[in-house]
């Protein structure tokens, strides 16, 4: 069986994780608004509050190639739970996708265990809409 494009993106990007202090390896895929693939890992640092989730830099990934909009995200993690994307992360996502945007959890080889829409992971959230004070 073949996996979804943005699906092995984001079990192979895992691979490339720096995690040697929690050892949990992340991998992250985005589909922008022009279907390109954005993959990220996470990259721990002995400061361990300067690590980076496997969202952020896929999200890093795709503002630097010009992407401004998330079509779906897709998150990779081992384990028998949900490696959905911590709190901070779906807030990052929010910045750049809709309610209704998917965010899939794979397992450690890419393949789907469940998929979500933004709203159901971040719901009454707050974004750049609201921003948007007439002046
Ligand atoms: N982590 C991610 O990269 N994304 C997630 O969705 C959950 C957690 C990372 C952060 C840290 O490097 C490791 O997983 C353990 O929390």
């Amino acid at each position: 069986m073949s996996l979804d494009a943005l699906f092995e993106a984001a079990a192979k990007a895992r691979l490339s994780a720096h995690a040697p202090y929690s050892r949990f390896l992340v991998g992250a895929a985005i589909r922008d608004e022009q279907g390109r693939i954005h993959p990220g890992c996470n990259v721990e640092n002995a400061a361990y509050p300067q690590g980076t989730c496997a969202e952020a830099g896929a999200i890093a990934a795709m503002v630097l190639a010009g992407g401004r909009r998330i079509a779906e995200i897709a998150v990779s993690g081992a384990g028998d739970g949900l490696v959905t994307p911590c709190g901070g992360c779906r807030q990052k996502i929010r910045e750049f996708a809709s309610p209704s945007t998917p965010i899939h959890v794979l397992d450690a080889g890419g393949v789907l265990k469940r998929s979500f829409t933004l709203d159901e992971l971040l719901p009454f959230s707050f974004g750049p809409d609201h921003l948007e004070i007439a002046s």
